[in-house]
């Protein structure tokens, strides 16, 4: 066993069952069953396990593969704790959930032929965990953020899988265990070039994504340096186009995600109606391992964005959930003439930019603004590809444009992302379209509230009615421009709504102020470094706590000279010139919110 992976074990054990302490209270550890609750947020049990379970078209390995796996540090398969020391919450065996897989974790398919990849409740799923008459409470919270370590799950992946290939006789016990009672010689070594072949893109994808040097840690992700990568890298075969995806972001929480009129950290996600959203997770597939291969096409339309892996239908029913999803209510005391006094500090210092501004279409106008945190998100967000077979295909950005070569990454995601929505909606001829279709299921939401004349009309009555479905495309076209256009000045990022703010630490785009006490610290006295992955709550700073992590990469240092470009806690200086009275007054009200 590496030195390295025995410390990341043992102290896996801290997040495990047994020596859970609170932060805050000197409480003796327990060795009682933890207890799971869920947070009231407006789910029922069925709720919450398709949200856990649905596919969406992420391949990440044949499944088979993957639970044929073994860990090189003690002999298990590689996922026999359901992935809890990488921070995955372990989920139950189900009728949805068969394989006992963690929470976020499907299978796209059959067990015996179908691809392991992950949902969005992988990453959008938090729990906190307290003490209480002796016994470690755990909380369950739905679509709080993940506190995962995602870099370390993939390169652990990355390794155990070349080991597999390269040593003989872990690869006899793989090729058996994949093929059962199937097995022969030459079934294994078909085995061997089939699994070979998967490892070659996937590590080939890995090295040229991943940062080795500065590694994301938990509870962060560069989601869209993946994305971009995967899309203009790797599914446009144009190697030129990687970039090292190395401006990690916090997960962001999505009980809010729905109305917001923009997404994204950076904003530059339009929000609002169904089709947008099937937009933005259809671009959040596309990075998370979906198979893409966009043609060229010897009749019009030009380009067939039509072979992919995403699963429209189970996005449109994912989304929907998310709809229904309620910020988690505070679970502690709440002392009520301090969250009085709270309300009328947070009403002059921080309403102005966080409170909820109703538009006209029952969304909340969302402000991005630069406050002077890190820059490197914003500035990643600027790179630019070639384009392939791309290069001159009509683009969202903005609407009737020409895709340029080299064009930004953002508008080159923005021309695939529309183009496989009208792809799923509007198949080329002799195909029809199918009104199940997850875009379709989309529009037909959105009728109700922007084409309410088009409410009643069939599917079937669109398609004869040539005006009308004129009309509906253009309501794609505009609903759908500037998607993934940063919205912001240089270095802007989304102001969000705070309810339920409480349960989402550590804060700000990149993660790098682990509780509301530090940020409400002036950034020169903020710590310059700390401990993420833990889940033990801290109910005073309101975040988790920081002495300890349970995670290898988990110290996070975010200002003095080990911080690295992209982690920086500078910035945000409201409310850091209040008293400490003030400062817990406030705190109290935003526990609450
Ligand atoms: C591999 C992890 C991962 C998966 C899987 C994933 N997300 Fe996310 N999601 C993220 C990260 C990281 C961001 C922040 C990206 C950014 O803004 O730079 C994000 C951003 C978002 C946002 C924007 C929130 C806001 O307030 O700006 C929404 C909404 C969202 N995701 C919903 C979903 C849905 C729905 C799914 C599944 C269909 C999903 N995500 C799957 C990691 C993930
Ligand atoms: C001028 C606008 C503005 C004001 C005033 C403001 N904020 Fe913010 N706030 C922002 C922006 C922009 C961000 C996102 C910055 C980032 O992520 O880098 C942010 C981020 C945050 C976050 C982190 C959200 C998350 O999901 O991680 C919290 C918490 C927060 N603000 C609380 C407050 C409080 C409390 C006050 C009042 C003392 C306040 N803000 C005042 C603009 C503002």
């Amino acid at each position: 066993m590496k030195p390295s992976l025995k410390v990341l074990l043992v102290s896996c054990a801290t997040i495990g069952a047994t020596s859970l302490t609170l932060a805050q209270s000197a409480q003796p550890p327990s060795n009682a069953t933890p207890s799971l609750q869920y947070a009231n947020q407006g789910w029922t049990d069925d709720d919450r396990q398709a949200f856990y379970t649905t596919s969406q078209g992420s391949h990440m390995i044949p499944y088979l593969w993957f639970k044929a796996l073994r860990r090189l540090d003690v002999d298990e398969p590689f996922a026999g704790d359901q992935l809890v020391r990488y921070g995955y919450l372990p989920n139950d065996r189900s009728k949805l959930n068969p394989e006992g897989l963690p929470v976020g974790f499907a299978i796209d398919g059959d067990v015996s032929t179908g691809q392991l990849g992950m949902s969005c409740a992988a990453c959008h799923t938090g729990q906190v965990e307290y003490q209480k008459d002796g016994v470690t409470q755990q909380l369950r919270i739905d679509g709080a953020p993940a506190l995962t370590d995602f870099q370390a799950f993939l390169t652990d992946l990355t390794t155990v899988s070349k080991a597999t290939l390269e040593n003989a006789d872990r690869f006899g016990k793989f090729a058996h265990a994949v093929l059962g009672n199937r097995y022969s010689a030459t079934r294994a070594e078909a085995l061997k070039t089939d699994f070979a072949a998967w490892l070659k893109q996937w590590t080939t994808f890995m090295d040229r994504s991943l940062p080795a040097s500065s590694p994301w840690g938990p509870g962060r992700l560069d989601a869209f340096g993946m994305i971009f990568n995967r899309v203009a890298g790797k599914d446009l075969g144009i190697d030129a186009n990687f970039q090292t995806a190395d401006a990690p972001v916090s997960y962001p929480f999505l009980w809010n995600a729905s109305r917001q009129d923009k997404t994204q950290w950076t904003g530059g996600v339009p929000n609002g109606l169904y089709i947008n959203a099937i937009g933005r997770n259809a671009g959040e597939v596309f990075g998370v391992f979906a198979d893409f291969s966009p043609k060229k096409r010897l009749l019009p339309p030009p380009i067939d964005y039509g072979r992919s892996s995403i699963k429209f239908t189970n996005l449109q029913q994912l989304e929907e959930k998310i709809r229904a999803l309620r910020p988690p209510p505070w679970p502690f005391a709440l002392d009520q003439t301090l969250v009085d006094k709270g309300r009328v500090i947070y009403a002059q210092q921080c309403g102005g930019c966080h409170d909820p501004k109703p538009l006209p279409e029952g969304t909340w106008l969302t402000q991005v603004q630069a406050v002077g945190t890190d820059p490197r998100t914003y500035d990643n967000a600027q790179r630019t590809s070639q384009t392939g077979i791309l290069a001159g295909e009509l683009s969202p950005n903005p609407p009737g444009s020409r895709l340029s070569n080299p064009a930004a990454t953002d508008d080159v995601l923005a021309t695939v992302v529309v183009g496989a929505l009208f792809e799923d909606a509007f198949p080329p001829l002799p195909k029809l379209p199918n009104p199940n279709s997850g875009v379709w299921l989309a529009i037909r939401k959105d009728f109700s509230v922007v084409l309410p004349e088009l409410q009643k009309v069939s599917l079937l009555g669109l398609l004869r009615d040539r005006a009308m479905l004129e009309n509906v495309k253009t309501h794609l076209h505009d609903r759908l421009a500037n998607i993934y256009k940063l919205p912001g000045d240089a270095h802007a990022y989304e102001a969000r709504v705070l309810r339920g703010i409480w349960a989402t630490a550590p804060y700000l785009h990149n993660g790098s102020v682990p509780n509301l006490w530090e940020l409400l610290t002036s950034p020169a006295q903020r710590q310059p470094f700390f401990m993420v992955g833990s889940r033990t709550y801290d109910p005073k700073n309101v975040g988790f706590a920081t002495d300890a992590s349970p995670f290898k990469s988990g110290k996070l240092a975010v200002s003095g000279a080990d911080v690295q470009p992209g982690n920086g806690n500078g910035g945000h200086e409201y409310g850091t010139a209040l008293t400490d009275e003030e400062k817990w007054a406030l705190i109290e009200y935003l526990k609450q919110l």
